[in-house]
């Protein structure tokens, strides 16, 4: 794993002001979880697409800053939160309506079918956060997330409760069919039957990944056309809740 620092590193406190580089001062103030999200709904409360204005900035208190420009993102799920938003030229560089809502507005509330898809229209680029909230289920086995460049697997994200009665996260990546040199993570946040939320950061150099607020890992890109990487599929033991793309 390209991760020389102890996940200790990552957590909010006066010792460590927000070593790794999670954009936004101040750290995790919502790093310990169950109860870990202020101005959030709490563990077990996530009854399917945000509401309109339910996200009205980032996840935690001073964990993200807002969005690009004031206004540009109302809030990830809310109506007309990606398409043609008034960021201005630039301001969200792929085309305006790209990021439809992961379900469509006013959709009963409920669990995302897994396996799920997310489009990424004009692929990947820096600054863009895909948050993933969940529930993993009783005696599950593994997910997965897969950021793909058509058949090929950019990067695979592969929590695996059971393997030879450890648990582990497994990184690739897939080309042409091969699976390259795994990295492996034993820092292990995961625990069947309780609610999750994974967040990838994508960075010039590499995928930056937090879960429940606290910094897990970071997988240096090996598919470097971040614009080719052009969809997130979510399979495996989880309940789905939301799967939102934003721009920090
Ligand atoms: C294989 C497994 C794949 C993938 C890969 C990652 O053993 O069958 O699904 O997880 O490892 O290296």
């Amino acid at each position: 794993m390209a991760d020389s620092f102890s996940l200790n590193d990552a957590l909010a406190g006066p010792g460590n002001p927000n070593p790794r580089g999670w954009p936004g001062a101040g750290g995790y103030p919502g790093a310990s979880y169950p109860g870990a999200y202020p101005g959030q709904a709490p563990p077990g409360a996530y009854p399917g697409q945000a509401p309109p204005g339910a996200y009205p900035g980032p996840t935690a208190p001073g964990a993200y800053p807002g969005p690009t420009a004031p206004g540009a993102y109302p809030g990830p799920t809310a109506p007309g939160a990606f398409p043609g938003q008034p960021g201005g030229p630039g301001a969200y560089p792929s085309a305006p309506g790209a990021y439809p809502a992961a379900a469509p507005y006013g959709a009963p509330a409920g669990a995302l079918t897994v396996p799920y898809e997310l489009p990424f229209p004009g692929g990947v680029m820096p600054r863009m956060l895909i948050t993933i909230t969940g529930t993993v289920k009783p005696h599950a086995n593994k997910f997965i997330l897969n950021f793909k460049r058509g058949n090929d697997i950019a990067f695979h994200f592969n929590p695996r409760f059971n393997e030879n009665s450890r648990r582990v996260i497994v990184c690739n990546t897939k080309q042409a069919n091969n699976w390259g040199k795994e990295e492996r993570q034993s820092a292990f946040p995961f625990e069947s039957g309780k609610p999750f939320k994974i967040q990838v950061l994508v960075e010039p150099d590499h995928f930056k990944v937090a879960v429940n607020d606290a910094h897990l890992l970071q997988y240096n890109h090996r598919m470097r056309n971040l614009r080719e990487i052009n969809q997130m599929e979510i399979s495996g033991d989880i309940t789905l809740t939301s799967a939102v793309p934003t721009m920090i």
